[in-house]
């Protein structure tokens, strides 16, 4: 989605400003942004207050987002691309869509933040990290009197018929992250099993990934596979949601950023990008209500922020995962053998 009109304004408020101030001559930086759209329009608005630097967002999806620098390769149009899961930031380093960037912010960062940069030959690093799970709306559950799914093997029982919902691995980095750990937790062929059996009980694979969680939200499904700090966010806008994560072990996404290569911006891409590094950068995510553990260690971890440390987390093999080739083989794998299936 292109967000004009938050383009539009910061054009607008530039040209104005312009007139009088430094803003014009600090220029611009094209953000692909793939968190949600209150956090994307905050970095826009308090980059630009910080430094004079016009940002122009677009928001979009993780796989939405490195098929449009794979298409732009040749002419990139983009210069650093903002969150959104981290195995796509790795698939886009080995295509060679990123440049490699040290920023010496890199030292302030937890290690599983560093990794990442180390895993790419220093092309993309962790912004943030949040686990997978469910949402569940508590009142449509009850209404159906199914108890609240606590477990994978849940999602598989004839009472959850057409009321679960996930995004589609193709356009969504949450989706790919959900096939990853099944296929982590089970083995492949059992994980393409029960995606192939849970597809009786799916309403719809949606293009973006917080969608099941907002449907959740909506009382449009009962059961949502989402990370757990989007149910955070609805549940504290009063929605009935809760989340649980499941009892054989899930996984999490290192949500990354990179600069995009070939970036016609790339001192102010540099700027920013140390610049989203920083606690009081990192901290308009909470601000924005999107409840992840941030990769600076100075950054306060939110209040609401679901606990890491009190779930059974796999050791995600991000560098395996977060390969190209393995990466397209499970999506084509997904779309032959679950995707394009027919509902029984
Ligand atoms: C939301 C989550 C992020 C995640 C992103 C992925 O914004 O809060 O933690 O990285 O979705 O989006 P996608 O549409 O690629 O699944």
């Amino acid at each position: 989605m292109k967000i004009a009109p938050l383009a539009a304004i910061v054009a607008a408020s530039t040209a104005l400003a312009s007139l009088a101030s430094p803003a014009h001559a600090q220029g611009t930086v094209n953000v692909y942004c793939s968190v949600q759209v209150e956090w994307c329009t905050a970095i826009a608005t308090e980059f630009q207050k910080a430094t004079g630097v016009r940002v122009a967002i677009t928001q979009k999806g993780s796989g939405e987002t490195i098929a449009q620098m794979k298409a732009e390769a040749q002419n990139p149009k983009g210069d650093v691309w903002f969150g959104g899961t981290g195995d796509p930031h790795l698939q886009a380093a080995e295509e060679n869509l990123t440049e490699p960037y040290k920023s010496p912010k890199l030292a302030e960062l937890h290690p599983w933040a560093v990794k990442q940069s180390n895993d790419s030959s220093g092309k993309t690093v962790g912004i943030y990290a949040g686990a997978l799970g469910f949402g569940l709306n508590t009142e449509l559950l009850a209404k159906k009197n199914v108890p609240l799914p606590a477990c994978w093997a849940d999602l598989l029982k004839p009472n959850l018929k057409g009321e679960i919902q996930m995004a589609n691995p193709n356009s969504s980095g949450t989706a790919y992250v959900a096939i990853a750990t099944l296929v982590q937790v089970m083995g492949e062929n059992q994980a393409f099993d029960f995606l192939k059996k849970m597809h009786v009980n799916v309403n719809a694979y949606t293009r973006s990934g917080t969608a099941p969680m907002k449907a959740v939200a909506r009382g449009e499904t009962a059961v949502s596979i989402s990370f757990v700090h989007d149910g955070v966010t609805e549940a504290l806008a009063g929605f009935p949601v809760k989340t649980a994560t499941p009892c054989e072990g899930t996984g999490y996404e290192i949500g990354s950023m990179s600069i995009i290569k070939g970036a016609r911006n790339l001192a102010n891409a540099r700027k920013f990008y140390d610049w989203a590094l920083t606690p009081a950068a990192q901290q308009l995510g909470a601000q924005a209500k999107q409840f992840q553990v941030p990769s600076n260690k100075a950054t306060p971890v939110p209040d609401n922020a679901p606990k890491l440390t009190s779930m059974k987390l796999i050791d995600y093999d991000f560098a395996k995962y977060g390969k190209s080739a393995e990466r397209r083989r499970l999506i084509a794998r997904w779309d032959a053998e679950v995707g394009g299936l027919p509902k029984q």
